[in-house]
């Protein structure tokens, strides 16, 4: 058996496509829907309640597309809304928070590991709740990162400003001895090279894209939901954003490494 319908992938803005990239790897027959809600980024520093308002306005825009399967592809509407959304909808929904812990968990060996993020996901307290019921030695230190969204938005991604903005967040983080660090926002890894350069060889990176991906995978194939063999093709990736979509398809091309084809503004969500 097989199932055609696409899947459903949403975040603020770009960050996102950090997931849809491992998505198409390890899924490449699969069609997807992917929403940026570009117009009301970040969510980051927006309280809870509002960002389970968008969190569901995006998953009902997302339906409209019959969705199978829908990626929470943004740390800070996971955090706070997923459990909302999985009562809520019958559709399988997954988020990035669960994925990232499980690595970190398998990873570290000194048994202390930091988490960024955004502020609502830190706040939230979500990662180090999921890390410390895995294994309640382990020591979590969280940080906010509140400039690196914008930062990646604009696509400053290795300047000077971006070098000092991240020594400012991850110097005291580096302190506390940790061997891993969550990156608790989509938007992050199109820093790694610059969080690598602070933090320097001894601490591994995490970031939930692959995992999520491996899960999405499983969930399908479990529920006999796989996309046949056949439907290859650019129709097969869709991008809908909720403001202008020109910076989205440029800097998008910085994340996915293609064109971005089929990026369209949509104002009712
Ligand atoms: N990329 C999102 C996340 O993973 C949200 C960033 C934001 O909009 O503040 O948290």
């Amino acid at each position: 058996m097989s199932d055609s319908r696409p899947i459903g992938i949403f975040d603020s803005g770009m960050g996102g496509l950090t997931a849809v990239k491992e998505v198409i790897r390890a899924l490449p027959y699969e069609r997807i829907v992917y929403f940026g809600d570009t117009a009301r980024v970040p969510y980051g520093p927006k309280s809870r309640e509002t960002v389970i308002r968008f969190s569901i306005e995006n998953i009902l825009f997302l339906l409209k597309y019959k969705v199978k399967l829908i990626i929470i592809a943004c740390n800070t509407a996971s955090s706070v809304a997923l459990s909302i959304a999985r009562k809520n909808f019958k559709v399988p929904i997954i988020g990035v928070i669960s994925p990232g812990v499980d690595e970190a968990v398998r990873v570290t060996k000194n048994k202390r590991i930091g988490v960024i993020g955004t502020r609502t996901t830190i706040n939230s307290q979500t990662y180090e709740k999921m890390i410390k019921q895995q294994s309640p030695k382990i020591k979590v230190y969280s940080a906010e990162c509140p400039l690196f969204v914008p930062l990646v938005e604009v696509g400053w991604l290795n300047t000077q400003i971006t070098k000092q903005v991240a020594g400012l967040y991850l110097l005291p983080l580096k302190s506390k001895k940790i061997d891993t660090i969550v990156l608790g926002c989509t938007h992050y890894p199109l820093l790694k090279p610059v969080i690598k350069e602070i933090l320097g060889q001894g601490v591994t990176l995490v970031d939930s894209a692959r995992q999520v991906a491996m899960q999405a995978k499983e969930i399908l194939i479990r529920q006999r939901l796989l996309a046949p063999k056949k439907n290859r093709g650019e129709g097969n990736l869709r991008f809908y954003v909720s403001d202008e979509p020109d910076n989205f398809a440029e800097l998008g091309k910085r994340f996915l490494g293609f064109d971005l084809k089929n990026v369209r503004k949509v104002s009712n969500v």
